[in-house]
């Protein structure tokens, strides 16, 4: 296959914006932030995934306020002091070829946790808490906590709710000034907005709950707060749990089709379909799934609401990717665990599907000598990717 044959590695133009690639890097929380900022260690983390190809290189959920924090390692936006090291990373992934996108999220009732390999990521209890690392009070649309037994939220009023919105739209022209090319707005994994969207908790009688659209309020209201402080030139992508993943009676994927209707109304460009997360992570769950599992839901909504979508969860290699994109079930393809097991992950599809024999779309300093070894191992009965030609 040639380059321009690979739907995976060809661009994909949204405004004025040109994804080099199909491939973005699934947002993925770190918690080595300190008080909100990130560090040179973001820096290399994030850069390495530039390096390794990726069209699109998207930070971990970044809190629009303190308390919008999963943990206290979780990077933050509410400050100007934050754009400065943000800055240094869009740079960087710019100078690689690669655009920078910033996922933008409010915790509210899964906030005040443990890093994940502090106390298995549950929530921060006075007993356990790290030195100047209390529970900090949590905000939902109801006073329901996240499971029994966990803190309950307080219910945020309507100016409350007004002054998050406010913060969303904030950290957006934050975010325009570092430098990004694309924003994600958190609304999944049961979240501050998922939290709203879904009937399983926001018990809500005003105009932020009661039917689908008071739900739907929250989420379209940071959506264009966020386009009125972002250059109508750059991209919006919303994160939807496609399905909420608490039960009977939850928010269903028709819902995420309603929704995601009026989010492109709103000024969204792409649907990211992930999905569940209401109760628990959405992701520490060993039950069966299946590769790709969630693309049913790219297309889904692809297709029904008739705008392009995202596919992540379970992605792992060139192959796959290539057949989403060529059945037409989804636009863009996000890499989450397979990236940092193989950072190089790009580099390594292209391989695969054979549209960079000579290592050409490497950075230089890798991809001349990468190049100039295939000979020698061919010799030594070996392929260009290193592997035994015999296995
Ligand atoms: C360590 C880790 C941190 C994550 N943090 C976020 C996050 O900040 N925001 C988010 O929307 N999803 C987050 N996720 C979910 C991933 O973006 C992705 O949807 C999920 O891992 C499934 O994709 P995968 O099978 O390619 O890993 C996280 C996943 C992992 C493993």
């Amino acid at each position: 296959m040639s380059g321009t044959d690979c739907a995976l590695l060809s661009p994909f133009k949204i405004r004025d914006t040109v994804f080099p690639n199909r491939v973005v890097l699934a947002p993925m929380m770190q918690c080595r932030a300190i008080d909100g900022h990130m560090s040179d260690w973001h820096l290399v983390h994030y850069g390495k995934f530039a390096l390794g190809g990726f069209g699109t290189v998207m930070t971990e959920a970044v809190a629009v306020e303190p308390g919008g924090r999963i943990s206290y390692g979780c990077p933050g936006l509410w400050s100007d002091d934050h754009i400065p090291m943000l800055r240094r990373i869009v740079d960087f992934v710019h100078s690689q070829g690669a655009l920078a996108a910033i996922q933008l999220g409010h915790s509210g009732r899964k906030g005040s946790s443990h890093r994940p390999w502090e106390a298995n990521y549950g929530p921060i209890t006075p007993a356990d808490a790290l030195p100047g690392e209390g529970p900090w009070p949590l905000v939902g649309p109801v006073a329901k906590p996240v499971t029994e037994g966990s803190l309950a939220p307080h219910a945020l009023t309507v100016e409350e709710i007004r002054a998050i919105v406010v913060k969303f739209g904030e950290a957006a022209r934050r975010a325009d000034e570092a430098g990004f090319d694309m924003i994600e707005i958190h609304g999944a994994h049961g979240y501050l907005i998922a939290s709203f969207l879904t009937p399983l908790v926001n018990e809500r009688t005003d105009e932020y709950g009661g039917d689908r659209t008071g739900r739907m309020r929250l989420a379209l209201e940071v959506t264009r707060e966020i386009r009125a402080n972002w250059p109508a030139g750059k991209a919006l992508f919303f994160r939807v749990s496609s399905e909420d993943g608490g039960g009977p009676g939850g928010w269903s994927v028709e819902d995420s089709v309603a929704l995601a209707r009026e989010l492109h109304q709103a000024g969204v460009d792409v649907v990211d379909c992930s999905s569940g997360g209401l109760r628990s992570s959405a992701v520490l769950q060993n039950n069966a799934r299946g590769l790709g599992f969630q693309v049913p839901y790219a297309d889904q909504i692809r297709h029904d609401a008739s705008l392009p979508t995202m596919a992540v969860g379970l992605i792992l290699d060139g192959q796959q990717a290539e057949a989403i994109l060529r059945e037409d079930r989804a636009d863009f393809i996000a890499i989450g665990r397979q990236a940092m097991y193989d950072p190089f992950w790009v580099h390594h599809a292209a391989q695969q599907l054979q549209t960079d024999p000579q290592f050409n779309q490497w950075n230089q300093s890798a991809g001349w000598w990468l190049q100039r070894r295939v000979g020698t191992l061919k010799l030594a009965g070996c392929r260009a990717d290193g592997t035994r030609a015999e296995a």
